[in-house]
């Protein structure tokens, strides 16, 4: 599998990257960023830039691929509905409509997280702009795509949050995640979990294409997908 990463400097991207890096079945990995990840590996290549909403520079560099793992994302906090929609909706769905078209045998998965909302109604302005995003993925012409919803996640193999504050209150936080995952396996996954859950959803699929959090520790875990 050739396996495209975009925010592998972040905490999600670091676990996915991590998990691809150890797979035999992954040949190859590109990771797509702002910065480096600072991985050195023979499977892992970089293609490190600033502007993530125009990508008519690219020319086939991203071609080639059999699965993308969208883990580029922030948080809301403090952020106006336009910003908010800037970074999550418009970047991903520029990047998102390149690949499509560039490659038409790919699985993108998506990570958006519990309580988004698809109806694009609702209350919380995260959830609606979060919404608005998986629902415009899922008309791409994509072999198969999939929006992963995690809730909590712990934080494993020394991954960090990229996000300072993200930093700040997983360094709080974290022991009482690893607990709370103790007690709720089906409700917390880890950084690992989510990567190893991500790959094997890109090799067999999935029978609907969003992952609530059950779904996606079951799918980590061995549970068969139906
Ligand atoms: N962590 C959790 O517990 C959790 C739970 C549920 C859902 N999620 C979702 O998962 C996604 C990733 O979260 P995370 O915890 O991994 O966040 P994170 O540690 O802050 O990492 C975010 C990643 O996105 C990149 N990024 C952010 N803005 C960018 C921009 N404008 N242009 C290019 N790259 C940009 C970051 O690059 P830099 O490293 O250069 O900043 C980093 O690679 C988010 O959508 C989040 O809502 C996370």
């Amino acid at each position: 599998m050739r396996a495209m990463i975009f925010g592998a400097t972040g905490m999600v991207g670091q676990g996915v990257l991590r998990e691809c890096l150890r797979d035999p079945q992954v040949t190859h990995v590109l990771a797509v960023g702002r910065r480096p990840t600072g991985v050195s590996h023979p499977k892992l290549a970089e293609l490190v830039r600033r502007d993530f909403h125009d990508w008519s520079d690219t020319g086939e560099a991203l071609a080639g691929y059999d699965a993308c793992f969208f883990t580029l994302g922030v948080s809301a906090a403090g952020m106006s509905e336009a910003d908010y929609t800037r970074t999550t909706y418009d970047l991903t769905l520029a990047a998102a409509t390149t690949l499509a078209r560039l490659n038409p045998g790919m699985t993108f998965i998506y990570v958006s997280g519990a309580g988004t909302d698809a109806s694009e109604r609702g209350r919380m302005m995260w959830a609606r702009v979060k919404g608005r995003t998986e629902n415009a993925l899922l008309r791409l012409p994509f072999r198969a795509a999939y929006m992963f919803r995690p809730g909590m996640i712990e934080a494993v193999d020394g991954v960090r949050p990229s996000n300072a504050l993200y930093r700040r209150s997983y360094a709080v936080l974290g022991p009482v995640i690893g607990l709370v995952r103790r007690l709720f396996p089906s409700q917390v996954v880890t950084t690992a979990e989510v990567g190893r859950a991500m790959l094997r959803v890109a090799r067999e699929g999935y029978p609907r294409p969003v992952l609530e959090r059950a779904d996606i520790a079951a799918v980590a875990r061995g549970s068969s997908v139906a």
